[in-house]
């Protein structure tokens, strides 16, 4: 059959049949075994069986068939019996096609589980945030360039960028520490659209870019000595389900490497009064889409709780006397179209309150390039081991 090989469980507790992995038959009969386990699960139950295919990467047109005519076959078979798929948008065309096939079969739910599957995602998740993260990765690497050494890279280590937005972090490092291995997960297609071009473009053909859910990666266990995950816990509303994601490919020993931000201590004197305000109330807005902001500081507490061995958590402090001024003021001009735009329309804000997060951020832009200002944004970055012996807590 396949050449990528699937997995098919069946959990009689959740009454939940688990597929993972590439399901690609070429003929029917490749397909005997996910058939008898399915055929068996459906009499085995009763109100609903789950049929869950949220980690299922490949599925070929028979593949589909298949699981049609299984929904058929219970149709008949179990006419009480309701069946609820779970898709997932990592096969494209299927959360539509399965959704069609609903119409016509009143026992066949379909739950496409990552369409919108966390509150920020229309706003994070869209090409008006690409110039945002080109423009800070740009600062931030000259910081983090080094400092990456210090919390445990090497060069010929097997690393997964995960949340990696437009690849560019994953291209540098790629090109300061020569992994052997460099896998890059994001949930964005425009995001990984602009990624794969710009690898393109540069000749890179070893990056491998994956798309995916963090909180449920299609990445084996234990996979890689090194995992980052870059100002992303931050913006997901439930970033301890992505940490664990992380610890699980994270072999025992390999390090884990997080960063994230505190939005309320950007900082730029004089006008520190806008300033503040404007950063306190961008970390209100983007609260309300279920993002934390804050929650740079408060990383060593949950890798604490999650089992990690040697915690070490530090700040990049980008400041206007560290870093080149263009380039910082850059990044506030992106969050300001970024702020007045797409976030400003998604929190619903007056037209007055985005006149004052312009002016706000006008004054940061201001205080940066004054010669006599000083403005910082601030960037904790956490790094811890993976137990060798127990596994962190999950
Ligand atoms: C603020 S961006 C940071 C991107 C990149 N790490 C960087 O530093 O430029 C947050 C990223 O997290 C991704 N993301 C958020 N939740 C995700 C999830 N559950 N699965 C995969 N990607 C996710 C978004 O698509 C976005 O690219």
């Amino acid at each position: 059959m396949a050449t990528k090989p699937y997995t098919v469980r069946f959990i009689e507790n959740d009454q939940e049949v688990v597929i993972t992995g590439a399901l690609r038959p070429q003929a029917p009969a490749d397909m005997d075994g996910i058939r008898r386990v399915l055929d068996g699960a459906c009499a085995a139950v009763e109100g609903i069986l789950f049929v869950n295919l949220r980690k299922l990467r490949y599925l070929n047109h028979l593949g589909f068939v298949e699981l049609i005519r299984f929904v058929e076959r219970a149709e008949r078979s179990a006419p009480e019996l309701r069946i609820k798929l779970v898709i997932s948008s990592v096969i494209p065309w299927a959360p539509r096609r399965f959704a069609m096939i609903a119409d016509r079969h009143p026992n066949l739910i379909v739950e496409h589980y990552d369409r919108a599957f966390y509150p920020g995602q229309g706003v994070i998740e869209n090409d008006a945030l690409i110039p945002v993260l080109r423009t800070q990765t740009s600062i931030i690497w000259h910081h983090e360039r080094h400092l990456l050494r210090e919390h445990g890279l090497r060069p010929g280590m097997t690393v997964a960028d995960v949340c990696c937005g437009i690849g560019d972090f994953a291209v540098l490092l790629r090109k300061e520490y020569k992994p052997a291995r460099i896998v890059a997960v994001d949930h964005s297609r425009p995001f990984l659209a602009y990624a794969t071009q710009v690898a393109r473009d540069f000749g890179i053909s070893d990056i491998e870019y994956q798309y995916g859910d963090a909180t449920s990666l299609l990445l084996a266990d234990e996979l890689f000595d090194f995992v980052t995950s870059r100002l992303s816990l931050q913006v997901f509303n439930e970033p301890e389900k992505i940490l664990r994601e992380l610890i699980r490919i994270c072999r025992p020993g390999g390090r884990i490497y997080l960063t994230n931000e505190m939005m309320s201590h950007n900082y730029g004197y004089p006008r520190h009064e806008t300033v503040a305000w404007t950063y306190n109330r961008i970390n209100d807005m983007c609260a309300s889409l279920g993002m934390d902001l804050s929650f740079g500081p408060k990383m060593y507490s949950l890798m604490t709780d999650l089992g990690f061995e040697d915690i070490k958590i530090e700040t990049i402090e980008i400041t206007n006397r560290n870093t080149v001024v263009d380039d910082f003021a850059r990044v506030i001009e992106s969050w300001e179209d970024y702020v007045t735009g797409e976030l400003s329309t998604a929190t619903g804000q007056t037209p007055e309150m985005i006149e004052r997060l312009r002016t706000g951020l006008r004054d940061h832009i201001y205080t940066i390039r004054s010669r006599r200002g000083y403005a910082t944004w601030p960037l904790y970055i956490a790094s811890g081991r993976r137990p060798v012996r127990a596994r962190a807590a999950t």
